[in-house]
């Protein structure tokens, strides 16, 4: 009985209020049929929905950083501490030889007595010397202190020689640098008398 009822009632309002109850028919349809528009697309419920998605997917791509980065793990690489540095044919007699400065910071010299590796670090406080051909000598820029071609200090607030590594030649005939056996220079005596055997006949 309703069913007949409710489309009456409206035929009658229709025909009573005429264009104005057509009007408020069609919008509450609108707004039935199509709910967003009755909250508009920011509406507070979705706003708070929003905002915790995009804290979530912030928390799960700030913890996939962290596997990651965990994957990878900060490692310091140290170069070995031997190397190989040719052969004693390579090196001709009075030279200072710069070539593994810059990667091992040791020079190799070659004289008369054999070949020795010296330790490219002044003994004061512990910057790198530079190795002047001309003035036959090393000169640190950092205080001026100065050491002879044997690493003997002679001049500047340096206290000591320069520090000598190992050096021995290899089953293939190569001269190996032993970095992590040092001779460790005192004050006053030339390094070839405090340590004979850091020097490589050849
Ligand atoms: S560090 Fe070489 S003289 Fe001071």
């Amino acid at each position: 009985m309703l069913f007949l009822l409710v489309p009456l009632a409206q035929v009658l309002l229709t025909h009573c209020l005429g264009e104005k109850y057509l009007e408020l028919l069609r919008v509450r349809s609108e707004k039935e049929m199509n709910p967003d528009r009755r909250r508009g697309i920011w509406s507070r419920r979705d706003f708070f929905t929003r905002l915790g998605w995009a804290g979530f997917g912030f928390f799960a791509f700030a913890t996939l950083l962290g596997f990651i980065r965990a994957a990878f793990p900060r490692v310091l690489f140290l170069p070995p501490s031997t190397f190989k540095a040719g052969f004693p044919s390579d090196y001709a007699t009075g030279e200072v030889n710069e070539k593994y400065k810059q990667d091992y910071r040791v020079w190799i010299v070659r004289e008369d007595e054999g070949i020795y590796a010296i330790f490219a670090k002044c003994t004061h406080l512990g910057c790198t010397p530079r190795w002047l051909a001309t003035e036959d000598k090393f000169k640190c820029p950092c205080h001026g202190s100065g050491f002879y071609k044997s690493g003997m200090n002679f001049e500047g607030p340096a206290p000591r020689p320069l520090d000598r590594f190992r050096i021995y030649r290899g089953e293939d005939g190569q001269l190996v640098v032993d970095k992590s056996k040092v001779f460790k220079m005192e004050p006053g005596t030339e390094p070839d008398e405090q340590y004979p055997d850091s020097v490589l006949a050849a």
